[in-house]
Parts: C-alpha cells; structure tokens; sequence
C-alpha cells in the first residue's frame, strides 16, 4: 500500500487524487489546500519556491508519502526543479497540456487559460515554442475563475457560474479559439459547465488523464483490495471560511483536518 501526497493551493489538485484513487482505491491519500499562500498566481517565484520546500519539508515528516504530486500547474513551473533537487521523496508535478492540444488535428488557435504567473513565465512560453511551435497558440490568465472555484462553486448554480464563465466565452468566441487548454488545475473543476457553455466544436483539454496514467506507471502494479484506504484532507492557516473545504472533503469521503504549523 502507498501513501499518496497531492497538493495545490486550493481545490485544484482534486481532480488528480480522483483519478488516482479511482485505480487505486487501497493507498492513503493526503491532500493540502494550501490556504496560507493561496492564490499562488499573484505570488513571486521566491516566495513559491520558499512555501513549497516548507511545506514539502513538513509533509514528509508527518508522513513520509511514497510519491509527492504538485497538481498544480502555477507551483510545478515554478518550484518542480527545487524540490526534486532538495528532497530525496519523488514528485511529480503537472504543467499545461499544450502538448496534447498541439496534436489534436483540429486547426485553429489554442487558447491556454491558466494564471498570470503562469501566463508571465518562461516555462509556458518554452512550452508552446517547444511543442505548437507552428500552430496559434494564444495564453490568458482567469485570475477570478480560481477565486470562484476555490470560494463560491460548491455553492453556486448555472446562472452564477455561466456569469462569471461568460466574460471567457466571449474572448474565446472572439479570438477563434478552437481548443481551450485549462492550463490550472482549479479550472478542471468547471469542465462540465464549460462543456455545456462553450460554442459546439470548441476542445477543451487538460493534464488529468495523462498525469493520472503517469503516477499509476510509477506505482507500478493496480492495487487489487476494495477495501478503501485512508483519506485525509488538510488545509494550512486559520483565517477564513472552510465551508468549501469541508463540503469537498466531504464529498470525497477524506478527513478534514487543519494543519496549522505548516
Ligand atoms: N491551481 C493552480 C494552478 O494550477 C493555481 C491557482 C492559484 O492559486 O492561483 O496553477
């Protein structure tokens, strides 16, 4: 049995335990919202690399997990190199899925909605040079889309949710897009409404597939016993509302829990 780690700045990195748990129902699952430095899309790159290491420090204390996730995709542009350089615990990180949009046969402009540090980061621009080099590839951040996940969708209904997605719909439609990569993890969470919002032949394209697949290669063999594992779900900091964050952990069948320390 393996102890899992995943973390995000929020909600973002549900999506990836999911897909996990699902072909490994046994392991231990640990996931950290990491309230103290959310949103990570307004932060410095020092900043990010100094929270990641503290963090990636304190979890392997407490839990010494088998393999650490950084799902999210702001974190992994910036602190993946670090980390995997300063702990011996290995990562893996998710960046956004340019790659696999570039070999759709759809033409047409790639549009990557994402953060603005993601947005303004050399990573994502080698990205698209290295990999749709030779296609349109437009990049936009949604810094509003990751507050409305993080703090409004698990109480919202269509119209709400259509309302702030709109703004998005309209540039997307203006702009040509074809393909919408979801180039943050928090965006993944609003898949069905823009799938149900966007214009009829519009892709939408993220990492949890292929991450997923990536992670149960490393585990190697499926976990064979039914019987579910232990679930865990932290958040870091006090100050604010967990009504969001009980309610996912909740819907997931983890336990919520605060670590106040990291
Ligand atoms: N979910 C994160 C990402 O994939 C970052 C959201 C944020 O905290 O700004 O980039």
């Amino acid at each position: 049995m393996s102890v899992l780690f995943f973390m995000d700045s929020g909600l973002g990195g549900i999506p990836y335990l999911d897909r996990v748990r699902k072909s490994r129902p046994a392991d231990t699952y640990i996931y950290l919202a990491d309230r103290v430095g959310f949103p990570y899309g307004d932060k410095s790159s020092e900043f990010l690399i100094h929270r990641l290491n503290h963090i990636a420090a304190g979890i392997i204390d407490l839990y010494n997990p088998d393999l650490m996730v950084l799902a999210c995709n702001t974190a992994s542009v910036t602190a993946l190199g670090e980390l995997r350089k300063n702990f011996d615990t290995p990562f893996v990180g998710v960046v956004p899925a340019v790659k696999p949009a570039a070999e759709l046969k759809s033409s047409g402009t790639i549009g990557v909605l994402a953060t603005d540090r993601t947005v303004a980061g050399e990573y994502l621009k080698s990205l698209i040079s290295d990999f749709a080099a030779g296609h349109s590839v437009e990049t936009l951040g949604a810094p509003d889309l990751v507050d409305f996940v993080e703090n409004t969708l698990y109480r919202a209904d269509d119209d709400m949710i259509f309302k702030i997605l709109k703004p998005y719909v309209d540039h997307l439609v203006r702009n040509g897009w074809t393909t919408v990569v979801l180039g943050c993890t928090h965006f993944i969470l609003l898949k069905p409404w823009l799938q149900k919002f966007l214009p009829q032949g519009v892709g939408i394209v993220d990492s949890t597939e292929g991450v997923g697949k990536r992670i149960l290669d490393l585990l190697g063999d499926k976990n064979s016993d039914p019987n579910p594992g232990k679930g865990v779900f932290h958040i870091t900091g006090t100050d604010y509302n967990t009504e969001s964050y009980r309610h996912t952990a909740m819907m997931l069948d983890l336990e919520f829990s605060r670590l106040e320390d990291l």
